[in-house]
């Protein structure tokens, strides 16, 4: 047993501006399940969204979170995101990161649903990295930081209510208890759980699995974010065809070479996220739809350095070719239910950046307001966990967590082996993509919900990363389906075919405990 004053599992931006700030007041042990550089925050491409521009430029980023998000956001929370939003990249300027330039002056670029461009990228298309490079550097300088790669988490542990550590698998498959004062999860989304996502291998939610396993309320996980143009082609990845390449001015066209957002929305190819996924959908049924830059008189290969790169290998280039997207799994809106300062509803626990649900996107995520949230909410929930004191006595005994584990290498008619835990991993991902995807009723959820429990019986167990993952893939695939059944409503990235319009009263899902309610 080890013994931290702080753990935060998580290497993201989220992650380590809280490690950051906690470092102030003790030792912080920041847990990451690969390499430190594998997080989404390094597969941001867009950019970072930030109101710069004074107080006329914040109010109108207020707005446009508040539009984007179809009445759900959480307007305390998004006037403290854009508020705060710019005081955070100045640190990130005061620590080297490097965000493109034009004559000295920051880039700023539009994308869907923003009324200005706002949108700072770095290297073109690199943002997250950049962020994530710079940030690094200057945690690794803080000597109570210890960063931990190759290490997943477990489960939290609990005693007498409160979040006192973790039980964490380290690289050589060795079961690590950790005791410390506060929690932060800060391990970001869960894309994982669609067999599309454009979220990396580590997006499996450990974060949300394993606080609602403790008994944490969670909240809005009916609202996954499809990115409307990740890259189709068959047998290549998802790779993301950035929000900032229509920023840029690219036209969405059909299979007959016609644009057709003019049917869906007034803002044509910058629409909000849901609009154009649902929108590429619907065309996407009578053959490809494609990103079209072929008028676009840039140097798109410097603009786009990663995107080409990319598309090179499909011998495809942005100025000359049509380019095949469709949607794919992309944010999870929902998540650990917190209040504005991180603090979850257990004691001990606090959650920022994707693995938190302050209700700060609402219904659907405004385009690239997810870096900042990770830079303002990881303060913000490091300073809650300094301002609450957190001086708990450990005093030994074993808890909640410990037991976990020992359930969790119970065998049963479980799966076993690498190959088939593979195969379970992936029904359980085209289960979810098939009937709890971007399009949704009642007869396909409930679907869903008898998939889901017949994986149950067969769920991979054991102390390996995979077990593990799978488990917390069957708990938040559950946590989705359960949410978007209860939610008879068409509100932002939640569409049921069966309840195509709003309800007139906005108000949240919560789960805890198997219990779904509705809160406002
Ligand atoms: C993108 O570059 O389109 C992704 C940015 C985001 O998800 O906000």
């Amino acid at each position: 047993m080890e013994q931290v004053d702080f753990l935060v599992v998580g290497a993201g931006i989220a992650g380590l501006s809280a490690a950051n700030c906690l470092s102030r007041l003790g030792s912080v042990v920041v847990v990451t399940k690969e390499e430190l550089a594998e997080s989404n925050t390094a597969y941001a491409q867009g950019g970072i969204a930030v109101a710069m521009g004074g107080d006329e430029d914040v109010a109108l980023h207020l707005e446009d979170t508040m539009s984007a998000g179809d009445g759900l956001v959480n307007r305390e929370a998004a006037a403290m995101l854009v508020e705060q939003g710019p005081q955070r990249v100045e640190e990130l300027l005061a620590w080297g990161t490097k965000f493109d330039r034009e004559n000295g002056e920051l880039m700023r670029t539009r994308e869907g649903a923003h009324s200005l461009p706002r949108i700072l990228h770095a290297n073109g298309d690199a943002t997250g990295k950049e962020i994530a490079v710079s940030l690094l550097r200057h945690v690794r300088e803080v000597d109570s930081i210890e960063l931990m790669e190759w290490t997943t988490g477990v489960d939290l542990l609990v005693e007498n209510g409160r979040v006192t550590g973790a039980t964490l698998l380290d690289g050589e498959g060795g079961v690590r208890v950790v005791r410390a004062k506060a929690v932060l999860l800060a391990s970001g989304g869960a894309g994982q759980v669609y067999s599309d996502t454009t979220n990396p291998a580590v997006a499996t939610g450990d974060g949300i699995a394993m606080a609602y396993r403790a008994g944490a309320e969670v909240s809005d996980m009916e609202f996954y974010q499809f990115h409307p143009t990740a890259f189709s082609a068959p047998g290549a990845p998802r790779f993301l065809m950035s929000e900032a390449l229509r920023g840029e001015g690219a036209y969405l066209v059909n299979a007959k070479g016609e644009r057709f957002m003019e049917r869906y929305h007034r803002l044509l190819e910058l629409a909000p996220r849901d609009v154009v996924a649902r929108a590429i959908t619907r065309e996407g049924m009578d053959g490809e739809v494609y990103l079209d830059m072929r008028h676009v008189k840039k140097d798109l290969q410097a603009r786009f350095p990663g995107i080409s790169r990319f598309l090179a290998q499909y011998r495809l280039d942005l100025g000359r070719d049509l380019i095949p997207v469709r949607p794919a799994a992309h944010y999870m809106m929902g998540g650990v239910r917190t209040d504005v300062h991180g603090r979850t509803s257990l004691p001990g626990l606090y959650a920022a950046g994707e693995v938190a649900c302050t209700g700060v996107h609402g219904a659907n995520r405004l385009a690239s307001n997810s870096l900042l949230e990770g830079l303002v909410f990881g303060v913000l929930a490091a300073e809650a966990v300094i301002a609450d004191g957190n001086e708990r006595k450990v005093d030994g005994q074993r808890a909640d967590g410990d037991l976990a584990v020992d359930r969790a290498a119970s065998g049963g008619s479980s799966v076993t082996g690498e190959a088939a835990t593979e195969r379970w991993i992936a029904e359980l991902r085209s289960l979810m993509w098939k009937y709890a995807g971007l399009l949704r009723d009642a007869e396909g959820l409930r679907q869903a919900q008898r998939g889901l429990d017949a994986l149950a019986v067969t769920m991979p167990r054991g102390i390996f990363r995979r077990a593990l993952e799978a488990r917390n893939l069957h708990v938040v695939a559950g946590l989705i389906v359960t949410s978007a059944l209860g939610r008879e409503e068409s509100r932002g990235a939640h569409y049921r075919n069966d309840f195509p319009e709003r309800n007139t009263v906005a108000r949240h899902s919560a789960m805890r405990a198997g219990e779904l309610t509705f809160v406002s």
